[in-house]
């Protein structure tokens, strides 16, 4: 059986401030919450300056926290990045890799991505995959190829004892930041594809353990129906994770 996840993708958004009063409402509304959400997994990636402060002010029984990105790198001159072995150090157990953002603004390609996911498995660190299409990959009917090429060159290299570290997070790029989300149907297609590839490739056991998020203008008029599908086992939530309330409730539509 699959986890469910709920992820808070805070991007280069917050300050100190900001980021620890978001962080507390969250974990009071998580409290006082009537709904049963103790069967979600919750994770926080806020920017790495307040990963500490922020694991701080919240109840680690109900909500853990991850670093957006990693070095490809495991130590050394390469001025500005932090390692997976930083991050692991500071008691984090989860990183993101291969979002979107970093792809496009930041060159990193399937290879770079490969050295990422490497690192941070070795510091014992699960990692939240990335990947999706972009608007012109869907409209030309490549996104099944492009989604496929983008495990098969990262991924879909590991071991299955590895694979099992692996939370998948489908983002379609035309549907990031810009309130256009996927159709729970057109979700569900893709994360059934991936799906089907997970068993093709590591079998059945892996297929029904990995779980597979829905990222993309995810928000709480529309999370209960996504969360409905048979593939989708959660979210990796951007713009609608700056907003307490909002957030909570996209946890509590499961
Ligand atoms: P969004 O971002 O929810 O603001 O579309 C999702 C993401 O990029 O992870």
């Amino acid at each position: 059986m699959q986890k469910k996840i709920i992820a808070g993708n805070w991007k280069m958004n917050t300050t100190l401030e900001s980021a620890i009063l978001l962080a507390s409402e969250i974990d009071s509304r998580l409290t006082d919450s009537h709904r049963e959400v103790d069967n979600v997994t919750v994770i926080l990636f806020p920017p790495f300056p307040f990963i500490p402060i922020v694991a701080d002010v919240i109840n680690a029984d109900r909500i853990s926290v991850g670093s957006q990105n990693i070095a490809n790198q495991p130590k050394g001159a390469f001025t500005g990045e932090v390692s997976a072995e930083m991050i692991a150090s500071i008691g984090v157990k989860y990183t993101i890799i291969g979002h979107s953002e970093r792809r496009a603004f930041y060159g990193e390609t399937n290879k770079i991505l490969s050295q990422k996911i490497d690192l941070a498995l070795e510091n014992n660190l699960d990692v939240v995959f990335c990947c999706g299409e972009k608007l012109e990959e869907r409209e030309s009917g490549q996104y099944f190829e492009v989604i496929r090429n983008q495990l098969i060159e990262t991924i879909f290299k590991l071991s299955s004892e590895k694979m099992q570290h692996i939370v998948i997070a489908y983002e379609p790029i035309w549907a990031i930041g810009t309130g256009k989300t996927a159709t729970p149907e057109q979700a569900q297609e893709i994360h059934a594809f991936i799906r089907n590839l997970l068993k093709k490739n590591f079998g059945e056991t892996i297929a029904d353990t990995v779980s597979i998020l829905y990222g993309g203008s995810c928000k709480p008029a529309n999370a209960k129906e996504l969360f409905s599908q048979s593939d989708i086992d959660g979210g990796l939530i951007g713009g609608a994770s700056l907003k307490a309330e909002d957030f909570v409730q996209i946890i509590e539509s499961y």
